[in-house]
């Protein structure tokens, strides 16, 4: 298969495209690809796809800066509007227009998290805040102007193993074990998923082209930051009292930026595809934590 993956240098680009390359002919598209290419001018990216042919293209690249996206909050002309929106939308366009199967990726901040309920595929999406609006406009346009589509959500991506940028539980790992102290809210939930099984889940998905589904490629377990928390520092032998617990709901008070308190997803149905596939089905963050240690 012909892959063009943009977001190719990002945290899941990155390990996408090198494990697709082994099977594979991979396209990379982003600022500092080669031949580098700006999504924000997307006629180039338009022609690119109109020369290669692709028959997917995984859709990675967002502005994901979730702060940085609530100071642009109604701004269609904002960059995080330009890119999760109005690129997605000509990039859907186009992938109709070369027979492409457009596999975009998701988050789970479509959801409003107000509620401690289990969220699956069909749960009503409601963004809180600016990021997770044009994110979940993007799934729109790709509903109604790719031909053929899958969108994957993924949430909370991490990954204890060193030589990539840290994420969550690396920096948590690597500040208990510094003996700091660190404080991490026990009344939110959050779905870590390893990035391992999110490659594993948006490779399956560009190979069977589930057509017009959607799938939470999420983790097997959901935790509050504070379980987690203590779930390193036990796995790493250090002081549990070094993990201290504190309230999102306090942190609001003083903080403008709206955050979800209870994004508990659902895996299922993927695990459904990973099992009718023969695939390792998701791990959870404990899993991962010991895996790591
Ligand atoms: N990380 C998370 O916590 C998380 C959670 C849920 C969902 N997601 C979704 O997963 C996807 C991948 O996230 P990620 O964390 O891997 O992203 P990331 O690390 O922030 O990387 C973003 C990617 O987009 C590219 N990009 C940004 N602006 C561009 C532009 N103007 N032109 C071309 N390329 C551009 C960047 O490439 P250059 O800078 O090299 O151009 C980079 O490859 C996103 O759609 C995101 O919404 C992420």
């Amino acid at each position: 298969m012909r892959v063009l993956v943009t977001g190719s240098t990002g945290l899941i680009g990155t390990e996408l495209c090198r494990a697709l390359a082994v099977s594979h002919e991979v396209i990379e598209v982003s600022r500092h690809s080669d031949p580098p290419v700006n999504l924000l001018e997307p006629e180039d990216v338009e022609t690119l796809v109109r020369t290669v042919k692709p028959h997917v293209i995984i859709h990675l690249a967002a502005f994901t800066d979730v702060s940085a996206a609530f100071d642009q909050t109604g701004d269609a002309e904002g960059e995080c509007y330009q890119l999760n929106v109005s690129v997605t939308s000509r990039l859907a366009k186009v992938s109709s227009d070369v027979g492409a199967h457009f596999l975009h990726v998701s988050t789970d901040f479509v959801f409003a998290g107000r509620d401690d309920v289990l969220l699956n595929e069909q749960s009503e999406c409601e963004p809180i805040e600016w990021y997770g609006e044009t994110k979940l406009q993007a799934e729109q346009c790709v509903r109604e102007y790719a031909d053929s589509w899958t969108i994957a959500r993924i949430a909370f991506p991490v990954a204890m193993d060193e030589g990539r940028r840290p994420d969550f539980l690396s920096h948590l790992r690597t500040r208990l074990k510094s003996g700091a102290e660190v404080k991490l809210f026990d009344d939110q939930t959050i779905t870590p998923t390893a990035i391992s099984d999110i490659v594993v889940g948006l490779e399956v998905l560009s190979r069977v082209k589930p057509k017009g589904e959607i799938y939470h490629l999420t983790g097997d377990e959901s935790y509050s930051p504070y379980e987690l928390g203590i779930l390193v520092a036990e796995c790493e032998g250090v002081e549990r009292s070094l993990v201290q617990a504190s309230s999102l709901l306090d942190y609001l008070k003083v903080d403008p930026r709206p955050r979800q308190r209870f994004l508990r997803l659902d895996n299922r149905k993927w695990k459904s595809l990973c099992e009718e596939e023969c695939l390792s089905t998701p791990i959870s963050a404990e899993t991962l934590i010991k895996k790591y240690k």
